[in-house]
């Protein structure tokens, strides 16, 4: 089996000072990858900051013989992003790929939930998300090469009980990975979306031990590692990975009814009548961009 190498490539990973983000960190490293280790230091609620998580990271890779460097940098502000990405630029020349993966929390209820607490989330995870894809983008278009992995969740996906922030956060960023497919396919630039489940900082009070004892980050970065390789060439893709189940999931379409017209517009009554049709997933399709979906008005 022929070994995936990251030799000559450039990877940003963020929140790589611990958790999921740092074993990313290490394995892209230990294939060849230079790699920028961002990490805020923090807390897990988004306050305090630190240069430690990511120095340790690095002296980690160093230490293995690998080449790596720091980034302090938040990923929440677009000041931060793009000095994410100059850090990448500055020390090796380019960037080839992003793991966008920093992430808190602040769960509540929902009607718990403050401005602040939906505020820092959303800045994290989901404006993070667009504050340091936007600079990397650039650099990667112009090389005509990039491969992204942005992070979500299977709460924003599914739903959680006490997450409503972290949940919009989640699935919003889903928005950017569309769009961008759209605008990078000619510049062979791809984005997939990764959920993962893995024991870390933020899940170490949220799920019982003996579960968490399956769930090592370890479990998860081959997937990530085979989607920012070269030879992967699939893009626009959600994954879900976790324990060593890995899946795809999808935003499908179904079949549905067409009826009616500008001229004999339907009523709601008839739209009760044909409920089953339209909630119907049978013969759901996945459509790779919005425009693909206008085939259904042809009868
Ligand atoms: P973690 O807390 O171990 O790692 C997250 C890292 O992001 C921390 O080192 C933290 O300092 C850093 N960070 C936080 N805010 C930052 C900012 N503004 N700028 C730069 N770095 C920042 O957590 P874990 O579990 O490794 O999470 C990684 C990603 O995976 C997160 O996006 C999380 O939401 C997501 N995730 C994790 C799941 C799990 O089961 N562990 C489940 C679903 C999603």
């Amino acid at each position: 089996m022929a070994k995936i190498d990251f030799s000559g490539r450039v990877a940003i990973v963020t929140g790589a000072g611990a958790g999921l983000g740092r074993t990313y960190a290490l394995e892209l490293a230990s294939r060849g990858a230079k790699v920028v280790v961002n990490d805020l230091g923090g807390a897990r609620d988004g306050t305090s900051s630190g240069t430690s998580a990511a120095d340790q990271v690095v002296e980690e890779i160093k230490a293995a013989g690998g080449e790596a460097a720091p980034s302090y940098d938040s990923v929440a502000t677009m000041e931060g992003g793009k000095s994410i990405v100059q850090t990448a630029v500055d020390s090796f020349g380019k960037v080839d790929i992003l793991v966008n993966n920093a992430g808190i929390l602040r769960d509540k209820s929902f009607l718990k939930t403050t401005e602040e607490d939906w505020d820092i989330v959303i800045a994290v995870h989901l404006k993070g998300t667009f504050c340091v894809t936007q600079p990397a983008f650039a650099v990667m278009k112009e090389n005509k090469y990039g491969r992204i992995v942005n992070t979500s969740s299977a709460s924003g996906l599914y739903g959680n009980f006490g997450q409503t922030n972290y949940a919009m956060a989640k699935t919003g960023m889903l928005g950017l990975m569309h769009s961008i497919n759209v605008e990078g396919a000619k510049y062979n630039i791809t984005c997939n979306t990764l959920a993962p489940m893995a024991a870390s900082r933020l899940t170490e009070d949220v799920m019982p031990a003996e579960i968490l004892e399956r769930l090592s980050p370890e479990l998860v970065a081959p997937l990530v590692v085979y989607l920012v390789s070269e030879e992967n060439q699939d893009t626009n893709m959600i994954f879900n990975a976790g324990g060593g189940w890995f899946s795809r999931s999808a935003l499908l379409c179904g079949s549905g009814r067409l009826f009616g017209d500008s001229k004999n517009p339907i009523s709601a009554e008839e739209i009760r009548e044909s409920w089953d049709a339209i909630t119907s997933l049978k013969d759901a399709k996945y459509y790779p961009n919005a425009n693909d979906l206008f085939v259904n008005l042809e009868g």
